[in-house]
């Protein structure tokens, strides 16, 4: 048996359908990117039927990714499947993935059918899907509740329909380890056809043992794991990318297993999916909290001074974490920041060095010392304001203290007419945004709002996260800025404009006259 893990990231369906807000294409994008140089090799990137804008992000992503086989779901029917086939015909080789749910619960209270009836739709649904691609994977949704008989009589039928992958969700993550392992044992042991097909687990975290059964199911022969960056997904998650990825390397001499991720890339992409999907990572999550490296009682420092590896198992430079700390101040030129940000691990390519470098020395104005994070965070900034926008705030000014009312005035840009409007608030940043209200057409609300230290220390940067809802969609926005006030005005001013781009589409389509097609939906159909 092959010794390599195939890694299946889903953050961009599974991951991103339990987000707050959804994401734009445009930062659809930049994830994909993200997780092509991590070395992915599948990228599972929505439900095509589900909505316009999840079609034409797979279409996106299907035109530009081309080291990674990118991937859509659908459920076992047919218009989901020509869905998938459609949006992703762009990409030179893809991966449509079809579910059904096989375990009792689902059948009969969810489906209402027989499960002769299910099995009829997964081995309709497969072959429908090889007339579009011969990479097709078929998922037995609840397989961790489902009977182990008809789960065996469900993956024969499908890998004799076709299936090149069979996936075995544990769906609400109620399985344990044991368990896992012992029905993908069983699987082994007794489906005639499984050596035709690669075997796969999808296992969700609600015990928090998402990634010890994807773990237990390599160790029994799978060979592919289902998981997303920073283990966003429904609930409390899928199993973390990340994690699977360094323990195979980590305890690579136990297991005999490896994957082709590129482990330095891991930091950068965990960073960036946080950043997006507004899902801050937990400090002392594996790998990637921000406490995952430090050290803290007195005896392990002492230990780490004497050799690293007294309790350090893995080094963070192996996974992207730069541990020396440089101060930048507005003496340094741009070859230091191109250095600092090559041990970021940012290529020359992926950054414009002259913007990055001007918006640096401003903020090294502002605040002396520039640290890495706020490096990052101009990065971040930077890739946003590329996005042509309509709204712009030219001047703000605000005026608060205790004990009275605040006043926002606002010179407002929406396009090629300038506003200027004042509004009062109970305090400084609902003044402000009530003067923004006034000054664009567009009924909303601000559902959520926080405020975040970015740099290191006092004076570091703010950012502002907000959601706004509109017409029922959940959009999110971020602004950075040296004061937080300006920062949330930019938040806001950010989700208007996306806000905005998505009132135009919907009108050029409108106008386009374009038909109802069955991605024309705006609700995501159920059954994910
Ligand atoms: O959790 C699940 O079962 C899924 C399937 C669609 C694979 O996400
Ligand atoms: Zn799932």
């Amino acid at each position: 048996m092959d010794n390599k893990v195939i890694i299946f990231d889903t953050t961009l369906r599974d991951g991103e359908q339990a987000l707050n807000a959804s994401l734009s294409v445009h930062e659809k994008l930049q994830i994909a990117q993200a997780i092509e140089r991590l070395g992915v090799d599948i990228m599972e990137v929505g439900f095509p039927v589900s909505s316009p804008g999840d079609f034409e992000s797979v279409q996106q992503i299907a035109k530009t990714v081309k080291n990674s086989r990118v991937c859509a779901l659908a459920r076992a029917v047919e218009a989901d499947i020509k869905a998938c086939a459609d949006a992703l015909k762009p990409a030179e080789a893809f991966r449509i993935h079809t579910f059904i749910s096989t375990s009792d619960v689902h059948v009969q209270q969810k489906l209402r059918k027989e499960f002769s009836d299910i099995e009829a739709m997964a081995v309709h649904a497969v072959k429908y899907a090889r007339r579009f691609t011969d990479d097709v994977e078929f998922s037995c949704e609840d397989a961790g509740r489902t009977p182990i008989d008809n789960l065996c009589r469900m993956v024969e039928q499908a890998i004799k329909a076709g299936a090149t992958t069979v996936n075995i969700p544990d769906t609400v993550g109620y399985t344990v380890p044991t368990e896992f392992g012992g029905i993908i044992t069983q699987l082994f042991n007794r489906v005639p056809n499984i050596d035709q097909a690669v075997i796969s687990v999808h296992c969700h975290n609600d015990l928090g043992l998402a990634v010890a059964n994807s773990i237990a199911a390599v160790q029994a022969g799978v060979r592919q794991i289902e998981c997303t960056v920073n283990g966003i997904g429904e609930r409390a998650g899928n199993c973390s990318l990340e994690e699977v990825a360094m323990i195979l390397k980590t305890r690579e001499s136990l297991l005999g297993l490896h994957t082709g991720i590129q482990h330095q890339e891991i930091a950068r992409t965990s960073k960036l999916v946080s950043h997006l999907c507004n899902m801050p990572v937990q400090l002392n999550k594996a790998i990637v909290g921000g406490n995952a490296f430090s050290h803290s009682s007195g005896i392990h420092q002492d230990g780490m001074l004497k050799a690293s590896n007294t309790y350090e198992i893995m080094t963070p430079e192996s996974v992207g974490i730069s541990k020396t700390k440089l101060n930048l101040t507005s003496r340094s030129g741009r070859h230091v920041i191109k250095h600092r940000m090559a041990s970021l691990g940012y290529q020359d390519s992926d950054y414009d060095l002259e913007q990055l470098y001007s918006d640096f020395l401003a903020l090294a104005d502002k605040k002396g010392q520039v640290f890495d994070d706020d490096l990052e965070a101009l990065l971040f900034n930077i890739q946003q304001q590329e996005m042509q926008d309509f709204y712009h705030i030219d001047y703000l000014t605000v005026q608060s203290g205790s004990g009275e009312f605040a006043t926002a005035s606002i010179k407002l840009a929406s396009g090629e007419e300038q506003q200027i409007k004042s509004a009062t608030g109970n305090g400084p940043v609902d003044a402000l945004y009530r003067a923004i209200k006034q000054a664009v057409d567009i009924e909303f609300e601000v559902s959520d709002y926080k405020i975040s230290n970015k740099g290191a220390g006092e004076d570091g940067l703010g950012q502002a996260d907000i959601v706004v809802t509109w017409q029922g969609r959940n959009f999110h926005g971020f602004g950075l800025a040296t004061d937080v006030i300006e920062a949330s005005g930019q938040a806001l001013i950010h989700t208007l404009n996306s806000i905005h781009r998505a009132e135009t589409i919907s009108a050029l389509k409108k106008e386009a006259g374009a038909k109802q097609s069955p991605s024309s939906s705006t609700h995501k159909p159920q059954g994910v």
